[in-house]
């Protein structure tokens, strides 16, 4: 629970500043843990130097997260110290995966951190600050499951018209490379009834899309209000009851957890997008089972043709990773070659990088830095081929567009397409928060231009 907030913290109206490494989920973290800092009597500052607490929520993914982490503190320290010489103090907390990770170390070699708070304690988040500056230095990185959920403050207000709904967190695949499992924990999916008035305080406060997040979004079994046990499909189809709940969508996907049903329900639910994050790692199957994916090319081949008789207009997306241990250039080509085939509307790719305390790390074969980098540009350029491509076809279609904000002109807003796609185009402020008809008349690299229909 958070503690009721006393007169003299209200009073010194403290400011903090969170910065947001990493996916999705750590957009969401940072969010939550902002409003349970709003309810201890905290106000959010856009700039670093005026905060009175500053929060890392990091990101243990990629290669150098915690070099990043420590030059980051550095910097802090500095700011630190002026602020102290001003008079006023400075609380530090390294929140997120590599505070899990690796975050006791940290604050052994670096004194400037006050609280280290891993992923599952962060609604302990105003206590511990409080705490450290009677203690000293806090690490809380135990693994709580739904305990911070149920002591996170109500939600109030959205941010946007678009929100992220963390429906569920960790894993239990535990694919050879990946730091999740470790960072986040074990597999665990919120109680339905828990989402449901979190959806409807989000809309509520005019969100009108949710992008429902989980490591394994699709591995979703929650329990119903009576105790039933609820898939993803059953939970969409609960928000999708929502009226003023136009748009859903879901990420990130394992191919081995999409089942039948939730392909069918791309093709009945009109509120789920027609877009689908789904990571295929590598194209050969030797590289495919030394990762532990548990999927061979052809199954994700068929899976992907299956969603497609479903629904043709789906488009996909994917996470690839070149430069496993022991790929040969012919594994891949098989990488290239599944690319070639698929045709993706998008694509996150990655040189491996070997994660501490992951298998792979101390496998035998680690490629060159070289090798990887060379590979990644040859799959970054087919991969831009195949977007440039897939926005060219949009060139012409009617879309309906969730306008977001406003445009780089005066009289411009962007917007979202059902494909995610940024979408730019003249009409008035009214349409914000709205769902409009727009005619694609211009796409680029990144983005597309349109005009609103009559
Ligand atoms: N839970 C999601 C994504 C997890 S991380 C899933 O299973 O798909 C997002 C992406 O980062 C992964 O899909 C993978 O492509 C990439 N990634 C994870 N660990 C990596 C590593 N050690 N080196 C390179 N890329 C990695
Ligand atoms: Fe990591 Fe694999 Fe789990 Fe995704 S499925 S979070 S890549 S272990
Ligand atoms: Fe990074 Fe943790 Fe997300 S390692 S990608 S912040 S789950």
């Amino acid at each position: 629970m958070t503690s009721p907030i006393n007169a003299s913290d209200r009073q010194a109206q403290k400011t903090f500043f969170i910065k947001t490494y990493g996916c999705q989920m750590n957009v969401y973290d940072s969010e939550r843990m902002g409003e349970a800092l709003v309810a201890d009597g905290y106000t959010e500052t856009a700039v670093l130097e005026d905060a009175d607490l500053i929060v890392l929520n990091t990101c243990h993914i990629r290669e150098r997260a915690v070099d990043k982490v420590y030059s980051e503190l550095g910097r802090i320290r500095d700011i630190k110290e002026q602020r102290l010489a001003a008079g006023k103090s400075t609380s530090v907390t390294i929140a997120g995966c590599v505070a899990q990770a690796e975050g006791a170390e940290i604050a052994r070699r670096v004194g400037v951190v006050d609280v280290v708070v891993g992923p599952q304690s962060y609604h302990r988040l105003p206590a511990l600050v409080r705490q450290a500056r009677t203690d000293g230095q806090i690490i809380a990185t135990e693994f709580l499951d739904n305990e911070k959920f149920d002591a996170l403050p109500v939600r109030k207000r959205a941010r946007n018209t678009a929100a992220y709904l963390t429906v569920q967190e960790g894993c239990d695949k535990f694919c050879t490379f990946c730091v999740v499992p470790y960072t986040r924990g074990a597999e665990f999916s919120r109680p339905m009834s828990q989402l449901l008035d979190e959806a409807l305080k989000l809309v509520a406060g005019g969100v009108r899309e949710m992008t429902l997040l989980g490591q394994n979004v699709n591995a979703y079994h929650g329990v119903d209000a009576a105790g039933h046990e609820v898939t993803l499909v059953g939970l969409i189809r609960a928000l999708a009851a929502i009226p003023e709940l136009e748009r859903l969508r879901y990420t990130t996907s394992h191919p081995r957890d999409m089942r039948d049903d939730l392909i069918e329900l791309h093709a009945t639910e009109p509120k789920l997008m027609p877009y689908l994050h789904l990571p295929f790692q590598a194209g050969s199957d030797r590289i495919l089972a030394a990762m532990n994916r548990k999927h061979t090319a052809a199954d994700y081949l068929e899976l992907v043709r299956r969603i497609r008789a479903k629904n043709p207009a789906l488009a996909l997306s994917t996470d690839i990773i070149v430069g496993f241990p022991g790929e040969t250039e012919a594994e891949f080509e098989a990488t290239l070659e599944m690319v070639r085939t698929v045709q993706f509307a998008q694509a996150y790719s990655f040189k491996y990088s070997a994660r501490p305390g992951t298998p792979a790390a101390t496998m035998d074969g680690q490629l060159s830095e070289a090798v990887k980098t060379e590979r990644l540009h040859r799959l970054q350029a087919l991969l831009a081929e195949a977007s440039t491509r897939f926005n060219a076809g949009c060139v012409g279609k009617i879309f309906p567009v969730l306008f977001e904000k406003a445009g780089r002109r005066p009289g411009q807003l962007i917007g979202r397409s059902p494909y995610l796609q940024s979408v730019y185009a003249d009409v008035d402020v009214a349409a914000l928060g709205r769902i409009m008809q727009v005619q694609i008349s211009a796409a680029g690299p990144n983005s597309l231009a349109g005009v609103v229909c009559a």
